[in-house]
């Protein structure tokens, strides 16, 4: 792992900031909604809503990537990062990039925003990560259940007012 370098993507990198985050949605069967235009807006405009890292070959090649933005935590009394997508290309896969990765994010997360804690989201049919998370030493919410208000229902709220 030694020739691969981790570092912050750049706008120059939003082609293949997309590219491989669309990798991550094939290699999970999910939809890819998001193009060029919603990488540059979200993660390199005026008001950037995530931030990325990725990891370059000697070659120039990204052979992993990992998004993540900030949220406040009454609970914690301080910022946790929220990880939305880490993906390693699968000829680099189980020789410790993804721990990197992970790594990375959390010393960019202190140094921008004294963060104390990372969390994230991961299908329960992808065991996989989930034995790459839990031998990290991240632990399952016993108590709480991930919801979300999408199409009609999040249009409509607060119609009825
Ligand atoms: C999950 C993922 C990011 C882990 O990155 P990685 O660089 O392969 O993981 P590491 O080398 O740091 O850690 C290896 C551990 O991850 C797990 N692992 C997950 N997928 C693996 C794979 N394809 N090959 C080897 N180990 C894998 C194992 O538990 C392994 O531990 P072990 O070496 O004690 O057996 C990467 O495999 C990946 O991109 N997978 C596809 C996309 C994905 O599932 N992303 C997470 C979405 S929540």
């Amino acid at each position: 792992m030694d020739e691969i370098k981790i570092r912050q993507a750049v706008p120059a990198d939003v082609a293949n900031l997309n590219r491989v985050l669309s990798q991550l949605s094939s290699d999970m069967g999910d939809e890819h909604r998001a193009g060029e235009a919603e990488i540059a807006r979200f993660c390199f405009g005026a008001n950037p809503v995530f931030h990325a890292l990725l990891a370059e070959a000697a070659d120039g090649t990204i052979v992993g990537a990992a998004a993540y933005s900030p949220f406040f935590s009454t609970v914690n009394g301080s910022v946790g990062i929220y990880v939305s997508d880490l993906w390693v290309a699968e000829q680099m896969r189980g020789k410790r990039l993804g721990q990197g990765l992970l790594a990375a994010v959390r010393k960019a997360g202190i140094v921008a925003w004294d963060a104390g804690f990372i969390r994230l989201g991961v299908y329960q049919d992808n065991p996989k990560a989930l034995a790459f998370y839990e031998r990290i030493g991240f632990v399952p919410a016993a108590d709480t259940q991930f919801m979300t208000l999408a199409g009609k229902a999040y249009e409509s709220l607060g119609d009825e007012a």
